[in-house]
């Protein structure tokens, strides 16, 4: 079967189109995506009325670039798929009409996937991981722990509180100056800095449930950048460093929590998954690796450009339900918020 993936609910403009095969293996035959972090960049954040927009100019190009660079045909597709949600909902509205028209004029079936299930299923793709896993998904919106059971089977085991890790990375960047995406300027500073010059706390630490709180770590850092402001270059590195070593100390002792409520509950995962933007961050990685290790099991971290936003897993998730039967029907609404576990629906 051949789907076309549509993802907007972010700031990512995004189309892939991808094949799977009878064994359930998948191919990804094309996958565009254009970031609009350069629009973004000076509010130091996204801004959702301009993302909407970018949305609506970029997507209807990105599409026809996609399915060209497949070489298919619209007529071909076995389905098109959207990203109907979690997410800004200007951005979604765009994504998921534009595969409803798509859906129409051609003809074709119809997947509103959630854009978690696209981001917790993409290890099947890249290496046709079996059920059941240890998610741990961590981006600028979402920091969760999810027990990943079987398509539309998930659990959440954990989840933050109040900001996301890279909201922090963003808003710890914000604070010292640096540029947005905060995440990537922050890990290269901390290269040079010093850990330990700097006390910051970790929160939730030791808890046994595997829930995350960032806003206090964040406030801590306000507090020692302010008692030694105005900040020379080696103040930033340090608090860099002090930041990035809390969060992974927090990362470490919360996915072990995390691991230990999957096992108690499932058995053991044929793997810890990582997915997310934060996912790049070199000392994350290893600290996940560790804990992996520790846990009896093996990381696994799809390659950057299928841990951030990107069209092809919202096409893959859309092979995984069409295989199912699970299809949509045209009126189906585009949602802010949807829990992936219905136990936390709102
Ligand atoms: O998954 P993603 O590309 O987009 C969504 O948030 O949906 O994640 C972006 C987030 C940003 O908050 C960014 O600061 C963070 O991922 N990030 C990082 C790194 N690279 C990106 N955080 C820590 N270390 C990095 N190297
Ligand atoms: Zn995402």
């Amino acid at each position: 079967m051949l789907v076309l993936g549509i993802e907007t609910t972010c700031d990512e403009t995004a189309a892939a189109v991808v094949e799977r095969a009878s064994d359930g293996s998948g191919k990804i035959l094309s996958n565009i995506v254009r970031s609009q972090t350069d629009e973004h960049a000076r509010f130091g954040g996204v801004v959702p009325e301009i993302a909407a927009r970018a949305h609506v100019d970029l997507l209807d190009g990105i599409i026809d670039s996609a399915v060209k660079e497949a070489g298919v045909g619209f007529a071909q597709l076995s389905a098109v798929a959207a990203a109907a949600g979690p997410g800004l909902i200007g951005g979604v509205i765009v994504g998921l009409t534009t595969a409803k028209a798509i859906a129409m004029v051609h003809d074709t079936p119809l997947i509103a996937v959630n854009h978690l299930e696209a981001h917790a299923l993409t290890p099947r793709l890249t290496c046709a991981l079996a059920f059941p896993y240890c998610l741990f998904l961590a981006s600028g919106g979402h920091t969760q722990i999810v027990a990943v059971l079987g398509v539309g089977k998930y659990v959440r085991l954990g989840t933050t509180q109040d900001d996301a890790i890279g909201e922090a990375f963003d808003k710890t960047a914000k604070l010292l100056g640096l540029s947005y995406p905060g995440g990537p300027d922050v890990e290269r500073e901390a290269k040079n800095g010093d850990a330990q010059r700097f006390i910051l706390p970790r929160p939730m630490l030791g808890r046994p449930e595997a829930d995350f709180s960032l806003s206090g770590l964040k406030t801590a850092l306000r507090v020692e950048a302010e008692k030694v402001a105005p900040l020379s270059d080696q103040d930033v590195a340090d608090l860099c460093a002090a930041f990035q070593q809390a969060v992974v100390d927090v990362v470490m002792d919360r996915l072990h929590a995390g691991l230990r409520l999957f096992r108690e509950q499932f058995g053991g995962p044929t793997a810890l998954v990582v997915a997310g933007g934060v996912a790049v961050n070199q000392s994350i990685r290893r600290a996940l690796n560790r804990v992996a290790i520790d846990q009896g099991t093996v990381l696994v971290a799809p390659p950057p450009e299928l841990c951030t936003d990107n069209g092809a897993m919202i096409a893959w998730a859309g092979c995984e339900r069409l295989a199912l039967g699970l299809t949509d029907t045209l009126d189906v609404a585009p949602r802010a918020r949807w829990a992936l576990d219905p136990a936390f629906a709102r």
